[in-house]
Order: C-alpha cells, then structure tokens, then sequence
C-alpha cells in the first residue's frame, strides 16, 4: 500500500500506540493533543515501547507531534481520533476537524463504545466517517474493528482496512454500528455472567478468573467459540443451551454487585481494591505477566 499522511488526534495510551504502529509500518504521523505534557511526551514513549519490542527505533522520526489542531490534520490522507471517551468532546473536534480537511479524507474514531453514528452526525461528509477500535495495547493486540454507519461508503471502509492490514493488524469489518461492536459486546456479556457468579455466591472472584484462565481461555487465541460449537457439533451445542441458557443472568443494566463496589470506593488496582485487594507488588507482577504474553504471541505470529 502507498505510504500516506496520517494523523492521529490524541496522544494518550491509545493515541500514542496507534501512532507508532502507523510510523512503523513506513506512514508519516502527525499527532496532536490539547495537553502539552501528553504531546510532549509521546514521541518519548514511543521510542520507549519501540526498544522494549525490539522493533526498528528510526521509526519515531516519523511522527511530527503538532500543537495545532487545523495544522496536525492540515495534509492528512486520514485522521484518527483517540481523545477521552466523551460523545460532546469528539462531535466538537469532527465538526472542526472536517473544515481544516479535504472532503475525501477519511476520519475515523477509536471510541471503544459510542455508537459511530452519533459522533459523526454533525458531519457534512458523512460518506467518508467510520469508527476503527483498536485494542490495548495497539502495537500488541492484533484487531482492528471497522465500523461502518449506514452513510459510510464502500470505498471508505476497503481503503482503511486494506491500511491497517497493511501495517500488520487483523482488521474485520463490522456491519452495523451497534453500541460496543463486536468485541466488546462479547466481552462485557461474559463480564455480566462472571459478577453475577459472585453476586449470587456461587464462587468468589478469583475463581471465576481461574476458571477461565484454566479452561476455555487457554483455548481461546486459536479457537473461537463458534468454530469451538462446530468443532463438538451444533447438536451438542443446542442440547447445552437449553439446559443453561435460562438460568443465566440476563439483568438488562449494571449488576448491583459492581454498583457497591464503585459505591464503596472500590475502584479496583487504582484504589488497591476491586473484587480482590491488590498490593502494589501484585499489580506490577500482573501488568509484567500480560504484557509478556501479549509479546510472546506477537514474537511467534500467533
Ligand atoms: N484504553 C483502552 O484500553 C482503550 C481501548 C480501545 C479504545 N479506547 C478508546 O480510545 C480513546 C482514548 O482512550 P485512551 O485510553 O487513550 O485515553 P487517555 O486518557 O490515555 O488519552 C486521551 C488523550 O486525549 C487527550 N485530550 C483530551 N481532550 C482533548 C482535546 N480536546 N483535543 C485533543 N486531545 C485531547 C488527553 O490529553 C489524553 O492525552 C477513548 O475513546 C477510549 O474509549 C481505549
């Protein structure tokens, strides 16, 4: 694929990951954010994460962090947004975004939730806006998810999945846009189950963690749950879900489980509490134990 002028718009955990992926795979980045500590610091964080990955540290000289909005986006053949998660805040920078742009150029959000359609109702090009949702972090987790809307044309979604396969990610292309796409409605509905299991004290949390851990999720990387139903036969599939199905929980908002503990100031690793405690010591030895797995499958083409 042509090399082309990107710009990312945010350079936070995401913002700042996308943009080294992007810079990696030979693109140009511009990369802006509305807090200088954050741009300040993105070129360093990149060629950080670059040597710990042991990937081709010239790469930074790629990206151009740019104070002005209108000038990061100015010469973009595509924009990327990565700011908060706030619905008022990415309409407000599309609508401003869309005027320092060619109407051709692609815009695309990263939001992880917010139904695409709402954040780029504003906008006079629809045809040309998309969301791209992108996994932590960016540079280790393969997918990509494309979202179109029902304005977004054709073309719009080939070009920017051929961009991301392009640059070593696993795109996949999500037809509708429904809240939480595709991967995070899997994920959060196995969430719901696993709070109710310890809301209904059924186990405690950390055997719900060592359930998964120890079952199924050592499966999961290369065996999906529908190839897993073909693999033990529908038939079997559907005798197991008429048994379970109707007893699993299926509230329609938050669990009150999770409510109380957001009450009660239980915030998780941040508040050294959550559904378990966490010392400073256990928090670092899980983040070191993810990220060295998220490398080993990166390093073994998994
Ligand atoms: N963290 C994740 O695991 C994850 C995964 C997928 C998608 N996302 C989504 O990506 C987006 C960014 O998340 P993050 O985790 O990188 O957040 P973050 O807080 O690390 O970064 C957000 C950045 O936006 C900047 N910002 C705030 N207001 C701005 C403005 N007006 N203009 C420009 N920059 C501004 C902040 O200074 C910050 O650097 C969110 O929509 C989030 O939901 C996050």
């Amino acid at each position: 694929m042509a090399k082309a002028r990107i710009a990312v718009i945010g350079a936070g955990l995401m913002g700042h990951g996308i943009a080294q992926v992007f810079a990696l795979a030979g693109h140009h980045v511009t990369i802006y954010d509305s807090v200088k500590a954050s741009l300040d610091s993105a070129a360093s964080r990149i060629l950080t994460n670059l040597k710990d990955l042991g990937d081709d540290q010239s790469a930074v000289e790629r990206v151009r962090p740019c104070p002005d909005l209108a000038e990061a986006v100015g010469d973009a053949d595509y924009v990327v947004e990565a700011v908060l998660e706030d619905l008022a805040l990415k309409r407000k920078l599309f609508q401003e975004i869309e005027q320092a742009v060619r109407p051709d150029v692609i815009l695309a959000s990263n939001t992880s939730v917010i139904p695409i359609t709402q954040i780029m109702a504003g906008l006079e090009h629809r045809e040309r806006a998309l969301g791209t949702h992108w996994w932590n972090p960016p540079y280790l987790v393969p997918l990509v998810e494309v979202i179109g809307t029902d304005w977004t044309s054709q073309a719009a979604i080939e070009w920017t999945i051929r961009l991301h396969a392009a640059a070593g990610k696993t795109p996949v292309h999500v037809k509708k846009d429904v809240p939480g796409f595709v991967g995070n409605r899997l994920q959060h509905a196995l969430w719901r189950e696993c709070i109710a299991l310890v809301q209904n004290g059924i186990c405690d949390a950390e055997t719900v963690d060592t359930v998964i851990k120890a079952s199924f999720g050592r499966r999961l990387a290369v065996l999906g749950p529908l190839e897993n139903a073909d693999l033990v036969g529908t038939d079997l599939t559907l005798a197991i879900h008429k048994t379970v199905l109707p007893d699993l929980d299926r509230t329609p908002g938050a669990l009150p489980y999770l409510e109380a503990l957001v009450a009660d100031g239980k915030l998780g690793m941040k508040s050294g509490e959550g559904f378990r405690k966490w010392t400073a010591g256990e928090q670092a030895a899980l983040r070191s134990r993810v990220l060295q797995h998220l490398k080993q499958a990166r390093d073994s083409g998994a």
